[in-house]
């Protein structure tokens, strides 16, 4: 119990340059104390107690501004900075070391009971100031969302999605990416899994001058070809012509 208590404060102070004491972290964060609170809540949830979890964590929601539904799952070490206005639905799942900042919202567009409505964050992902992701589908290990970002479908692990809808504005190559690739990427600054309109522009202006490129090689071929039959033919015509000569004398 105690070593999640100073992991917990310990991983805020790490990650709030604000934070000065370990004693401000446990009297002053309303996130972690909503973290508490939903703690006891998921447990009541868990036991079937649901309405003694949808009490408490509406308390939690009038002390804290923050409101999660006691079914979502948080994972250790996530951090609700400031929190005023933070919406987590009940099938959201949070895993470890992820930051929440305030105004953001875990949300659903499907009103089905009893689906996954609401999203999965792997580890460590951030989501800015006043971000919506909504949607039954998972945010990757590490990605960033910006603020006020809408994000509408999955974004990948270590990528940062921005805007609304939010479109993919870096991302990092998958491990099995082709040699190809990681030369594009590194040379271009141009990444194959980005939907940013921009870069993807950029990107088939590239792939265009690469065609364009081996066309004109296979055609400097062809010309080089040709030209040497031609010096070929031309060399018989004189030989047969020398012939014909030497007959005649
Ligand atoms: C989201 C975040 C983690 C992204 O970090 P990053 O992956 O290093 O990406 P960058 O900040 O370099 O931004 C990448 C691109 O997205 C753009 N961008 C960043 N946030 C954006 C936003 N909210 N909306 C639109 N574009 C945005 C940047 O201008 C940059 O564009 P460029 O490559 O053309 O210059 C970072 O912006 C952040 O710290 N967010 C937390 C902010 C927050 O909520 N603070 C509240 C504190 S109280």
């Amino acid at each position: 119990m105690s070593s999640y208590l100073f992991e917990t404060v310990d991983s805020i102070i790490a990650r709030d340059p604000a934070a000065r004491s370990r004693l401000e972290v446990i009297t002053c964060y309303p996130g972690l104390h909503a973290i508490w609170i939903h703690r006891v809540s998921h447990w009541l949830w868990n036991a079937n107690l649901k309405w003694p979890a949808r009490f408490l964590s509406h308390l939690s929601r009038i002390i804290n501004g923050i409101e999660i539904h006691p079914g979502a799952k948080i994972g250790k070490r996530v951090f609700i900075d400031h929190g005023l206005g933070v919406v987590i639905g009940e099938t959201s799942v949070i895993g470890n070391d992820c930051t929440i900042y305030q105004g953001v919202t875990l949300g659903g567009t499907s009103l089905y009971k009893g689906v996954k409505r609401h999203p999965t964050l792997g580890q460590g992902v951030v989501v800015s100031a006043g971000a919506k992701v909504l949607g039954g589908f998972t945010i990757g290990d590490f990605a960033r969302i910006g603020s006020n970002a809408v994000v509408l479908k999955e974004v990948p692990a270590n990528a940062t999605a921005v805007g609304i809808p939010a479109r993919i504005v870096r991302a990092e190559l998958p491990s099995h990416a082709t040699d190809a690739a990681k030369e594009r990427f590194s040379a271009y600054g141009i990444t194959p899994e980005a939907d940013d309109p921009v870069s993807l522009a950029i990107k088939s202006l590239i792939d265009l001058t690469l065609e364009l490129e081996n066309k004109v090689k296979s055609l400097e071929q062809q010309v080089r070809t040709n030209t040497e039959d031609c010096a070929d033919s031309t060399d018989h015509a004189r030989e047969i012509t020398q012939l014909k000569n030497w007959l005649k004398d």
